[in-house]
């Protein structure tokens, strides 16, 4: 009686100490991020500070478009792959759109930057509004990784004109309807800058958008969210919305938001500004169960055994 209770305070640290491990070792969910980056080209791309947050910011993501990126001859994305990549750990690739725009003086690229180990592109699509709804025609991309748990998954890039903003949205479901054709895969992501706020798009334009009235969508980020960086404004103009109960199950609950990385990585005003005038937005997805996590939940129920045994011998 007194050897066995003078066991139990050693086998019930065993057995905290276990499960504080498996909390620890669960492996990180995957992160998908959007930045309109306000004219990306050779020029901003040479200013080492905006080289270097930007390198940071990337760094975070697993996938990260950036919009409004002017960069014909590749030269800046180069250059910022070069930055990332000098990292220790992961490679990034990127694929881009090519320039897309009304005004030859006003062409833009959406750039999506992606680590080549935990996700692999798997197809690209222009598509073409025809007559010509959007300014800059969305982008999709096919993405597969099998660090997450819905597997295969599309991301539609968007970065709308301001006064056109509610027609683009509302256009975005023929995106739609073209690409799961496509592709034959409804998880959909759209995502970007779709100035989807104040004088833009107000309360009673919402329902002339079908992402809106069709609860097959759900906009993860609210309408009371601010994306821009200044005091003044107070927007909701960057926006991530999926198709479909599957992609959003896969969805970390809570987890999409603006990524103010002035405020966490303590970068002044005029540097976040510096790049740009939006903040990133973001959003994971829940990963697959590691072989980590397996291990430690086997060892886990091993301990309580251990633990009840050494009761019952009691
Ligand atoms: C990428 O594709 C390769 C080849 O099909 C596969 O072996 C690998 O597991 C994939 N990577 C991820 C992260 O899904
Ligand atoms: C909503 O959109 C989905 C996908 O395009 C479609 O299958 C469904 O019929 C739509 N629902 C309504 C009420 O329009």
């Amino acid at each position: 009686m007194e050897c066995g209770s003078s066991h139990l305070p050693h086998l019930l640290l065993l057995f905290f100490s276990l499960l504080t491990l498996s909390v620890g070792k669960r492996s990180p969910d995957f992160r998908i991020c959007a930045y309109n980056v306000q004219k990306f080209d050779k020029q901003k791309s040479s200013n080492y500070k905006v080289l270097h947050t930007l390198t940071r910011v990337v760094y975070r993501c697993d996938i990260c478009l950036l919009q409004h990126v002017v960069d014909p001859d590749g030269s800046a994305i180069k250059k910022l792959l070069t930055s990332i990549n000098r990292y220790e750990g992961f490679t990034y690739k990127s694929v881009s759109s090519k320039p897309l725009g009304r005004s030859p003086t006003d062409m833009q690229q959406y750039v999506f930057i992606y680590r080549t180990q935990t996700v692999n592109e798997t197809g690209q699509y222009q598509y073409q509004s025809e007559p010509q709804v959007f300014t800059r025609d969305p982008f999709a991309v096919q993405f597969q990784s099998s660090r997450t748990k819905i597997n295969s998954f599309v991301l539609i890039a968007l970065h709308s004109e301001p006064p056109q903003a509610v027609t683009e949205m509302n256009q975005l479901h023929d995106v739609f309807l073209e690409v799961i054709k496509k592709w034959d895969n409804k998880n959909v992501m759209f995502l970007g800058d779709f100035h989807a706020g104040c004088a833009y798009m107000t309360r009673s334009d919402k329902k002339n958008i079908q992402l809106f009235s069709n609860t097959s969508f759900s906009w993860l980020i609210g309408d009371k969210v601010d994306t821009t960086v200044t005091d003044k404004t107070n927007c909701p103009y960057d926006r991530i919305v999926v198709h479909g109960k599957t992609f959003l199950k896969a969805i970390t609950p809570f987890s999409a938001q603006v990524y103010n990385f002035g405020k966490q990585l303590k970068i002044s005003k005029s540097d976040v500004t510096r790049i740009s005038d939006h903040f990133p937005i973001e959003v994971t997805l829940r990963s697959r169960a590691s072989l980590p996590q397996v291990m430690t939940l086997m060892s886990l129920l091993l301990s309580i055994s251990v633990v009840t045994q050494s009761f019952v011998s009691l």
